[in-house]
């Protein structure tokens, strides 16, 4: 049977930390926690805005959490800066091993999607700005369901989109929390652990089928499973 790929986009295929070059250019050597801190009140605020029935769209949540950044780093960036943050993460850069890895797994066997929180049209844009958007059948966001990763309507909402069984369906993703939500939705699930100090938090026995640190053991992994 055919095997559907559902591909994380943010910490997966593009690279979050893209913004870091243009932050050393503004806050020199604190860039590297600015990014980290953007992107960690990032996501909190999706979860924060999933329980609390207060959808907005990620890109909402990504300037209101530039917002906290500075006021809680206690950097006070300019408008035009903010701007200029805010019109980076449209276009960051792909992750290196992602090109030649779609390309591999393209394939007869494999149906290839983008799943996101990010709206369809933010990301057909940064993935046709990175040259891989012609590899993905489609691209599913969750704002067609309007609620974020990981609540369990958004991995159902997927395998309805990509008429495909659970027991076929892989979410892929650097993030352990989103491999988990598809886990516990009985997906299947692939960590891409894009950092070697990064932790995979499993809770009560939810792991995930496999771990590559590339994308181009993909394929390995799930023939091996
Ligand atoms: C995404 C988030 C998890 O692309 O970054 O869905």
């Amino acid at each position: 049977m055919k095997n559907t790929l559902a591909f994380d986009v943010y910490g997966t295929l593009i690279d979050t930390n893209g913004v870091v070059f243009a932050l050393q250019e503004m806050i020199g050597d604190r860039a590297a926690e600015f990014s980290r801190v953007w992107r960690e009140k990032q996501l909190e605020y999706t979860f924060r805005r999933g329980l609390m029935n207060r959808y907005r769209d990620f890109s909402v949540c990504t300037r209101e959490a530039l917002v906290f950044t500075c006021a809680a780093l206690q950097i006070d960036l300019c408008e035009a800066n903010k701007k200029q943050l805010i019109e980076t993460y449209s276009v960051l850069p792909v992750f290196p091993d992602v090109i030649e890895a779609l390309e591999n797994l393209n394939t007869a066997d494999y149906g290839l999607y983008a799943f996101s929180n990010g709206t369809a049209d933010a990301v057909k844009s940064l993935l046709e700005h990175a040259g891989i958007l012609c590899y993905f059948i489609d691209v599913i966001s969750v704002d067609e369901i309007k609620t974020f990763k990981p609540d369990p309507a958004v991995y159902h909402h997927l395998l309805k989109r990509c008429n495909t069984a659970a027991e076929s369906s892989w979410l892929i993703s650097g993030n352990a929390f989103d491999v988990l939500g598809a886990k516990s939705a009985g997906l299947r699930g692939v960590w891409l652990q894009r950092n070697s100090s990064a932790v995979f938090d499993a809770w009560e026995g939810l792991s995930a089928d496999a771990t590559i640190s590339k994308l181009s053991g993909l394929d390995g992994a799930i023939r091996s499973l």
